[in-house]
């Protein structure tokens, strides 16, 4: 039997992050050049029932049975076989590997979910739908953190633009004109579950004063869609600039983060702001037109960015 292999990518948020748990709406897109991969293989030398998996970019190397129940893999593995009504998994070599950074806010644990439950799936002799795969990706972001809107793993399932509300179903968006974005890497690692948690603790001690908040980044994303829809890159720039400063003012931006956002728009980026859970992790800025996009690429380095990929989402075909 030859090896299936299934592959997610990562993906970056416009608007909305944070606000986006409190059903307020987001809009996310994939980045197509980094990616979890999951490869499943026989191995009809082992003893019946012996899974083996191996994921290196966490330092995983270990039969399946003693991980954890919980354990975000097993528990994946776990949900598509409940998913198929299979009891028994076959003797098999399960690997998995990414080029998306962990802890980054680049939707890394659901790239990996929904790799995983698509090779699995596939393996076992019924892929599953899409839809499938999202919930069970839904399920498995639970264990990462108690409250997750949904977005990372809807936005990486589907891998195309997401105009996302919590517990409902996903629009898909209209591009006017193609986006260059450049990503810059705070080098920072954060943890979303932390950050998302530490919100939620400051929107229990003063709810009006956040949900005023959430508002306003509900309409910076409306407000976006809009101009993303229209093609008007220096609006769609300067709602960004506004969403930033917005989730400064919930305390999960960074000194790192507000520098390189800084740092970009002195390089003429028409937009930027910190894109995931925040705190670290990464930011994104707007680039007028790809050729500039290394331009301000290299302004990032220099200001801290421990890397940086540029990436286009193309306007919507007509
Ligand atoms: C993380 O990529 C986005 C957050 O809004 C968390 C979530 O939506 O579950 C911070």
């Amino acid at each position: 039997m030859p090896a299936i292999s299934a592959s997610a990518p990562g993906k970056i948020i416009l608007f909305g992050e944070h606000a986006v748990v409190y059903n307020r709406p987001a809009i996310a897109v994939p980045v197509l050049q980094v990616a979890a991969k999951a490869t499943v293989v026989a191995d009809p030398l082992a003893p019946p029932h012996t899974v083996w998996i191996d994921a290196p970019v966490i330092g995983l190397s270990s039969a399946l049975n003693d991980l954890d129940e919980n354990h975000p893999l097993r528990y994946v593995i776990s949900l598509v076989m409940q998913a198929l009504g299979v009891s028994e998994f076959p003797s098999a070599r399960i690997k998995l590997t990414s080029t998306i950074p962990i802890a980054a806010g680049l939707g890394s644990s659901s790239a990996s979910s929904v790799a995983l439950a698509r090779a699995v799936s596939e393996f076992l002799g019924h892929p599953l739908l899409d839809d499938q795969v999202n919930q069970i990706a839904f399920e498995v972001e639970k264990i990462h953190h108690v409250h997750p809107s949904g977005i990372d793993n809807t936005v990486t399932t589907y891998a195309r633009p997401v105009f996302f509300i919590r517990n409902r179903p996903v629009e898909q968006m209209e591009i006017g004109a193609p986006l260059t974005f450049v990503i810059g890497d705070t080098g920072q690692g954060s943890h979303t579950s932390v950050v998302v948690a530490d919100v939620r603790r400051n929107w229990t001690l003063d709810p009006k004063k956040y949900d005023a908040i959430f508002d306003q980044i509900a309409g910076c994303t409306l407000q976006g869609r809009q101009v993303m829809k229209s093609g008007s890159l220096t609006e769609l720039g300067q709602w960004m600039l506004l969403n930033h400063e917005l989730l400064r003012k919930i305390d999960v931006s960074s000194t790192l983060l507000d520098s390189l956002v800084a740092s970009a728009v002195s390089s003429g980026a028409l937009g930027a702001k910190l894109s995931g859970g925040g705190r670290g992790g990464n930011m994104i800025a707007l680039a007028p037109s790809i050729d500039h996009a290394t331009e301000i690429a290299s302004t990032l380095k220099n200001a801290g960015a421990v890397n940086t990929i540029v990436t286009t989402v193309p306007a919507s075909k007509r």
